[in-house]
């Protein structure tokens, strides 16, 4: 454990160091240090950029349940309550595993610091119910990037609350399947090239090229190596989506030619603040959108003809999964925890060439 916290604040250091190679090119640098530093930078790079991969043992040995919510952290308005409370309904009722949260924890601007206590009054006291008491793998949405995005990363958060498992980008691993949580924001160039008022953290994420292309990599040998029943893949946004965001066109082109690749089934993301289940034509991958923890009834449902909208709800809630070896199925529910939509599918039937 603490050979890790090494490496990663070695890896951290390197990062830094490769900014400042190229600030600092025309000034004179102390050259043996950097020839020192670079030469270990070289070593540990390669080697911890590989995605994390989390176990998780399941509670029963036959099947996988859990609750994904994404858009939520309002300090309980906008419904963020009344939504919480039908999912510790809910998650009592399946005996749920863990939670998937797709990003945008806390509005509007992320977490000023470790001891922001946005993290008690929009996350902690929220979900408190007991069948919530679960580990939270959440990824990053582009609020939290407004903010100090090392804090939701930091695990002083954990002693804050044990729950909490915020990554960039990582895997959770379970007997029936393999869960790939992607950190979408650094892909979308608009926050980049036009953040108008809002400021990032880009902190750990350049050079952007280097970042992505390395997540990229490192994602598709996940996917190629990994034999699970199940993929999933899990980013913040949406990649078919008829919500008010809409597709997010550097995932259309970077990030779903390998989810087609390598079969994954289903790709789940929030963004887009509504309740959706997408089946596209030319595509296996079932695309569902849950970004409906908090603030919704925003956007207009618009028309879209590249893929069936099997179901769209503007309003606020949740989704639940459950798989088998054999069988998935999801169902989405309102703010009443009434079921708006069911789902289900053999593993065989979505893959048929198989
Ligand atoms: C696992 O399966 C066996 C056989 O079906 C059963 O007896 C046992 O109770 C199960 N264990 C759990 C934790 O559900
Ligand atoms: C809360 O949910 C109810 C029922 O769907 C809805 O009528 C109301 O507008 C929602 N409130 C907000 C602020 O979205």
């Amino acid at each position: 454990m603490s050979l890790l916290l090494v490496l990663d604040s070695l890896v951290r250091d390197c990062r830094q160091l490769a900014a400042m190679v190229k600030h600092l090119s025309k000034k004179t640098l102390l050259i043996t240090s950097l020839v020192l530093n670079i030469s270990l930078c070289m070593f540990l790079v390669p080697v911890s950029a590989r995605l994390q991969r989390l176990h998780h043992q399941l509670n029963t040995n036959g099947s996988l349940n859990f609750l994904v919510i994404g858009d939520w952290g309002r300090k309980g308005w906008y419904n963020q309550s009344q939504v919480a409370v039908q999912m510790g309904i809910i998650a009592d009722r399946l005996d749920i595993d863990f939670v998937v949260s797709t990003g945008d924890n806390f509005y509007d601007d992320g977490l000023t610091g470790v001891d922001d206590p946005a993290f008690d009054e929009s996350f902690k006291y929220i979900y408190a119910a007991p069948s919530l008491q679960k580990q939270w793998y959440t990824v990053l949405g582009n609020h939290d990037y407004r903010g100090d995005v090392e804090a939701q990363l930091d695990p002083m958060l954990r002693k804050r609350d044990s729950r909490w498992r915020c990554l960039r980008s990582f895997i959770v691993h379970t007997d029936i399947a393999e869960l790939f949580f992607v950190d979408t924001t650094p892909f979308v160039d608009m926050y980049f090239n036009d953040p108008k008022d809002h400021k990032y953290d880009w902190r750990g994420i350049r050079p952007r090229e280097v970042y992505l292309t390395n997540l990229l990599k490192d994602l598709r040998s996940a996917l190629s190596k990994s034999k699970a029943k199940w993929k999933i893949v899990v980013g913040h946004h949406g990649i078919r989506t008829t919500g008010h965001h809409c597709d997010t066109p550097e995932l259309v082109t970077h990030l779903l030619p390998l989810l087609e690749e390598y079969e994954v089934d289903f790709y789940m993301n929030g963004h887009d603040h509504c309740l959706e289940h997408m089946s596209c034509q030319d595509s296996k991958i079932r695309f569902l959108t849950s970004g409906a923890g908090s603030k919704a009834w925003l956007e207009a449902n618009k028309p879209y003809d590249k893929c069936g909208v099997k179901f769209f709800h503007h309003g606020q809630g949740f989704m639940s999964m459950k798989l088998t070896k054999k069988s998935a199925r999801f169902v989405f529910y309102d703010v009443f925890g009434k079921a708006l939509h069911r789902w289900k599918t053999s593993l065989k039937k979505l893959h048929t060439s198989i």
